[in-house]
């Protein structure tokens, strides 16, 4: 099945022959070739020039030319040329556009190259069957999301270094404004050892305890906490997720059975939390680790009896803070807390113990319908805090790519909705960037007890839904960075 579905994918190999032309390489296989690694025709240029190069292909998404040479450049040849004969061509082309990975072919052969200061080495050569049998390992280096990744990367250690010359500098100089600009920052990158920390009062203002919530049932919420934590911590952050849902299903999405890894194990739950006084956060932690090792999440799991203690949480004394006391001095960057669908006693608690709402929103007519009931609601709560309890956002959570109109439509009605229901504060709607398409990949993640990132590493997937995880997983850095800088301003 897979072979087959790899062969129709890369069947525009088979589109020239010994005598076609160097421009027929160029359209029937190096254009579809970057169609299929996930570019779109504005990510890259052909004929670019780069000082005294002329190169084929200079593939450079807009998002990173300010912040990194280009990662890949293409050279092509006609296919009657050998590539032994013109590799000179392509190394130079490298080192004049500092290009980390160079790609030479003839539409039979496929050189790969990697460029690390004026060295340039061959790390395989590639025929189409080649191409055809390790497609993956071609594409795992050369698609879109592994380019975006590297440019990210780049720009975190190039802030990380920024960041560190500035506690010199404010240092050396005393500076008041450059020291607290170097206390907002610090946050974002919390390996970095700087000299002026950050006071304890500082750092807890900065931290956040998100619920994600929506009182209407199977928006997304669940998945969407899930992958946005999973996000938050490869973004160095460090993140706990607490399900507060008798439904348990964000433990059992994260590989954490109630009742074989908590009941049967004579663990601790949500449960135990809410209700036991001498029971601490602490206690009822469950750390998962993946085969992506920058990936940690902290778990609070739940557990079906939750659903039968309405009436008892209801008894104890400031039922409604309870959780939000066992929550203070936290080590966490991110707290997400992921309750029930319908208005009950756990939603109150969660959103008692959070400084913000997220809200997950399918664009499609019932769920908007609700949204004015949704905000109202948490707005609601917020008004019994002594804190305040922001709604950080409108997340839309699992949209038809291909509705264009009636998504338009959809996010018409949702700011007319938002422009009556928000009074003097306005809930914003994220940007489109950030909006989380449904993908069939997506929804496999729960029954695989797995975040969308370890998707990268399940050999069981195919090409498509490979493709389709990296598109998911580009908009999900896209929300976990619109997060970040939402709360970096609000701090
Ligand atoms: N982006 C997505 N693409 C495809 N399917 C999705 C996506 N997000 C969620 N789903 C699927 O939609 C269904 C509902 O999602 P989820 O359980 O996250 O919603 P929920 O709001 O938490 O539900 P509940 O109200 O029951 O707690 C699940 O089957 C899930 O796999
Ligand atoms: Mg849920």
């Amino acid at each position: 099945m897979i072979n087959q579905a790899k062969q129709a994918k890369l069947q525009f190999l088979q589109s020239i022959r010994i005598d076609s032309t160097e421009a027929d390489v160029e359209h029937k296989i190096i254009i579809p070739l970057l169609n299929l690694l996930g570019y779109q025709n504005t990510d890259w240029r052909a004929q670019a020039v780069v000082g005294q190069a002329k190169i084929d292909f200079l593939v450079h998404p807009s998002e990173l030319e300010k912040i990194c040479s280009p990662y890949l450049i293409i050279e092509v040849k006609a296919p009657n040329k050998q590539l032994n004969h013109n590799c000179w061509q392509i190394y130079n082309y490298m080192r004049q556009a500092r290009a980390t990975l160079g790609l030479l072919s003839n539409g039979y052969r496929f050189r790969l190259l990697y460029g690390i200061h004026d060295q340039i080495v061959t790390i395989a050569e590639y025929t189409q069957a080649d191409l055809l049998s390790k497609f993956h390992l071609f594409y795992g280096l050369l698609c879109k999301a592994t380019c975006l990744k590297f440019g990210n990367a780049i720009l975190q250690s190039q802030q990380r270094l920024n960041l560190k010359f500035l506690a010199l500098i404010a240092e050396a100089f005393d500076s008041e404004e450059a020291t607290n600009l170097l206390e907002k920052r610090q946050n974002l990158y919390p390996g970095v050892q700087t000299k002026a920390t950050p006071t304890t009062e500082a750092k807890e203002k900065r931290s956040m305890i998100i619920t994600v919530f929506n009182n209407k049932g199977g928006v997304g919420k669940t998945t969407l906490t899930i992958n946005l934590a999973a996000t938050l911590a490869k973004l160095g952050k460090k993140v706990l997720l607490i399900d507060i849902d008798a439904q348990a299903n964000l433990s059992t999405g994260l590989g954490i059975d109630p009742l074989k890894d908590v009941e049967l194990a004579g663990r601790k739950d949500i449960t135990h939390l809410l209700i036991e006084p001498k029971t601490k956060l602490d206690d009822v932690i469950y750390r998962k680790c993946w085969t992506d090792q920058s990936i940690q999440l902290d778990v609070v799991p739940s557990h079906i009896r939750l659903s039968k203690m309405e009436t008892e949480l209801t008894r104890l004394v400031d039922s409604d803070r309870i959780l939000a006391k066992k929550l203070k001095n936290h080590s966490y960057d991110f707290i997400l807390i992921d309750p029930p669908p319908s208005f009950g006693k756990v939603n109150g608690i969660s959103l008692m113990a959070s400084s913000g709402i997220l809200i997950p929103m399918q664009l499609s007519p019932y769920p908007i319908r609700a949204l004015e009931y949704v905000v109202t609601q948490a707005q609601e709560v917020g008004d019994y805090k002594d804190e305040p309890l922001p709604i950080l956002g409108i997340i839309v959570s699992m949209y038809d790519q291909r509705s264009t109109n009636f998504n338009l439509s959809m996010v018409e009605s949702i700011k007319d909705i938002l422009a009556k229901t928000s009074g003097g504060e306005k809930v914003p709607l994220f940007p489109e960037n950030t909006w989380i398409p449904r993908l069939n990949v997506v929804s496999q993640c729960p029954e695989k007890g797995y975040p969308i990132q370890e998707a990268e590493f399940d050999n069981s997937l195919n090409i498509q839904e490979r493709e389709a995880a990296q598109k998911a997983l580009e908009k999900y850095n896209n929300l976990a960075t619109h997060l970040i800088s939402i709360v970096q301003r609000g701090s």
